[in-house]
């Protein structure tokens, strides 16, 4: 994050409160926090020095974009069985997360549209999941909140109908994890990154855009506010309507195929084995997850390829189906008993208790024997640095 003179005094200020919460000085706990890997710690000091500050529909022009620019474009050549997803990153309590689904939900099936929200702010977060709110969160006004928000007197909550499509999860815009499938940022058609990078270093959000760049399908689009946008990196094209700027990842070409003579067609063949488990990725990139179980089920049925076995086991998981995750992780683990993410799998998905903490203790010794930016093997690989710390903070 950055401090400079503009907001110094939020620092100091957010490590004053900080301190006095957990009961000491602020020299001692800056000695705690450089000393110790402590999660809480770090937790209750980015809750005191960063701002949440939000509202639903804020930024009006960043919707009507969406609503009148964007989603038109996305929808255009899909079918209503296609998912449309998209991702709030920096969501605080999750209004903007809400606000996109709502948007969403108007222009496409509801059972389709999937947003994820994602913070470093963990209580931020629980606030978010549960979708309730104060009449201060509705600063801006929009005529789709009396048709997606319950207002009873000073209580506002999120409409039952629209929770399913929306999750919120932990994430830092600063580890290399994104994208990928295992925290749902492939093949995304919008990003909302809103007011979070203009508190980065220069060169931390430039490598943000970049990211946020590899997360989008083809055609798909991502807003940031003004301030945020100033390096924009290749590979993004720059649209505007009205005044409100929006980029957007190239759509791929339309390739015109041209119709066949009988003699020159090839002889027709079997799809390849690993063309299979390239769609079932695809699928399960788009979380499509019927169809990526089916075509990875396909390449199985020709070989158990680790690969393979790694991709279902995240799909099945995923889809809820947690005993067969599980016997899918431990064929993968009677393979190669060291294989560091099927531990971390199989950690994540177990009960609270003495047998998840010291399957999430095992995943750290096996990162020890890797180098710490070095990338762990699976369906997505991930990097070890980012799985130590996720086993830590998950026991
Ligand atoms: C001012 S709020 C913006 C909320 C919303 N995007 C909006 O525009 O209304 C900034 C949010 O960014 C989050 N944030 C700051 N650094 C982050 C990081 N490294 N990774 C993820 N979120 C971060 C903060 O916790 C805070 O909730």
């Amino acid at each position: 994050l950055r401090f400079d003179a503009s907001n110094r005094t939020l620092l100091e200020a957010g490590l004053m409160r900080a301190a006095e919460a957990s009961a000491c000085d602020v020299r001692e706990l800056l000695a705690r926090l450089e000393s110790k890997d402590s999660d809480a710690l770090l937790q209750l000091v980015v809750r005191h020095v960063t701002i949440g500050e939000t509202y639903f529909f804020r930024h009006p022009e960043h919707f009507a974009a969406l609503r009148e620019r964007a989603l038109p474009a996305l929808t255009a050549n899909r079918q209503p069985g296609d998912k449309l997803r998209a991702w709030s990153a920096g969501c605080a309590n999750g209004e903007e997360a809400w606000s996109l689904a709502m948007v969403l939900a108007e222009a496409w099936p509801l059972g389709n549209v999937e947003v994820l929200g994602t913070d470093i702010n963990r209580a931020a977060l629980d606030r978010a999941r549960a979708g309730r709110y104060s009449r201060w969160s509705l600063r801006s006004e929009n005529p789709m909140v009396s048709r997606w928000l319950d207002q009873r007197d000073e209580q506002i909550s999120v409409a039952e109908r629209l929770r399913p499509q929306v999750r919120f999860n932990y994430l830092n815009l600063r580890d290399a994890i994104y994208p990928s499938l295992f925290t749902g940022t492939n093949q995304l058609d919008v990003i909302f990154c809103r007011n979070v990078l203009v508190y980065f270093l220069p060169a931390a959000a430039a490598e943000v855009l970049r990211r946020f760049r590899d997360c989008l399908s083809d055609g798909g689009w991502l807003v940031v506010s003004a301030l945020d946008a100033l390096d924009i990196p290749d590979g993004l094209e720059r649209h505007t309507h009205g005044a409100t700027l929006l980029l957007r990842k190239p759509a791929a070409p339309t390739i015109r195929v041209a119709p066949r003579t009988s003699q020159a067609a090839p002889p027709s063949r079997a799809p390849v084995r690993s063309d299979v488990l390239l769609r079932a990725k695809h699928a399960a990139d788009k979380h499509d997850l019927d169809a990526a179980i089916a075509l990875v089920e396909d390449a199985l049925a020709g070989e158990r390829s680790t690969t393979a076995l790694h991709l279902y086991a995240l799909v099945l998981g995923e889809h809820g189906r947690a005993a067969e995750q599980a016997r899918v992780l431990q064929e993968i683990i009677e393979r190669n008993p060291e294989d560091v993410l099927a531990h971390l799998y199989l950690g994540l998905a177990s009960t609270p208790g003495a047998a998840r903490t010291r399957e999430l203790q095992y995943v750290g010794e096996l990162c020890n024997k890797h180098r710490d930016e070095e990338l762990l093997p699976g369906a997505d690989p991930l990097p070890v640095a980012w799985v130590r710390k996720m086993a830590k903070a998950a026991q």
